[in-house]
């Protein structure tokens, strides 16, 4: 039997497949729990602290409301109102955290560091996203194509669209690798290439054993057949310099109406981590005359299409990482 009491969640890179199928498993029910109205005792009596050193909408919320939902207590710090990453070292605020906290959830930069809290706090670590990884995305992505795809997870199809060497694209070759998915990374060459191979080697040793299939492709055959289209922000945290370069790259790869027909599937679904800018003119209240630039990563139509599952998908954000909480320091 499955037992993820104790551990860190850093990467899927770190669990079976069995793991992560008990976590969707048990996700699934948190969820059928809640829409009854079910209140949860799971977490009763846990302190949890919330450290972000980039902004969050869904995570932060996420984290916040499973808590409660649970019986948790939450603490929630930023690097402004803290002394974290500026007047200590990691090791010594992870100490520390390991004295009042039974668990961590970090979002930030290096990977390196989600790594260090957990080993000098010695209590589970969440990883909230990192500069090459957001596992607790990928398991609220993989619970959204089980609710709205009618096909197990290895025969499940999933092409992702523009920005292919950032976070969500790594989570996902992780995530694909281990539970003997299909994906293809959908990108510019120049991007493609930028994929550290070291990485790309170990994920596909993984799809070695568990019959998944990891592609990269510049063209757009690769959409046939495809059961899920999904994309991400041109520009990710911290890389807003590289806006103009990135809209010139990717243009061609903006989900249109076009790509989902090139899919030739009529039940194709459109996912999206979000926060998206389909609708940037709103977002950043000047005309696109006036910016100059069309940073839109999907347009609106498809953003809002019959296709487009990204609400239910920001909602399985809660229940998942709900599950990774119960699963590693759950009563
Ligand atoms: N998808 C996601 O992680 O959203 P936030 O940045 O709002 O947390
Ligand atoms: N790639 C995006 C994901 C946001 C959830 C970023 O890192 O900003």
């Amino acid at each position: 039997a499955v037992n993820l009491k104790g551990r860190s969640f850093l990467t899927l890179m770190d669990f079976t497949p069995e793991e992560i199928r008990y976590m969707l498993d048990l996700a699934h029910d948190l969820k059928a729990k809640k829409r009854a109205g079910m209140e949860g005792t799971a977490l009763k009596g846990k302190n949890i602290v919330l450290l972000f050193e980039k902004t969050s909408t869904r995570t932060r919320c996420a984290f916040e409301v499973a808590c409660l939902d649970e019986g948790a207590h939450v603490t929630f710090l930023d690097s402004n109102s803290s002394q974290f990453g500026k007047k200590e070292s990691v090791e010594d605020s992870a100490k520390v955290f390991g004295r009042f906290f039974d668990g961590i959830e970090y979002r930030g930069f290096k990977q390196s560091l989600v790594e260090d809290l957990a080993k000098y706090s010695g209590i589970p670590v969440w990883n909230g996203l990192t500069d090459v990884d957001h596992p607790t995305q990928i398991l609220a992505d993989l619970l959204t194509i089980e609710e709205h795809v009618a096909k197990p997870l290895n025969k499940v199809k999933v092409v992702f669209c523009g920005d292919v060497r950032n976070n969500m694209s790594y989570a996902w070759m992780y995530g694909c690798a281990k539970m003997g998915m299909h994906y293809v990374a959908y990108g510019p060459q120049v991007l493609l290439d930028e994929i550290d191979k070291g990485m790309l080697e170990k994920v596909n040793e993984v799809a070695r054993k568990t019959g998944a299939k990891i592609e990269l492709c510049s063209t757009a055959e690769c959409l046939k057949g495809a059961d899920v289209l999904y994309t991400d922000v041109w520009a990710s945290m911290g890389e807003e310099a590289q806006i103009p370069e990135k809209v010139k790259m990717l243009t061609p790869y903006k989900v249109t109406e076009e790509m989902i027909e090139a899919t030739g599937n009529e039940d194709v679904i459109f996912l999206h981590c979000l926060p998206s800018f389909h609708d940037f003119e709103t977002v950043m209240a000047k005309s696109q005359k006036e910016l100059g630039y069309d940073i839109r990563e999907v347009t609106d139509e498809v953003f809002r299409s019959k296709y487009s599952k990204v609400f239910d998908e920001a909602e399985n954000r809660m229940h998942t990482i709900k599950a990774v909480m119960v699963a590693t320091i759950g009563r």
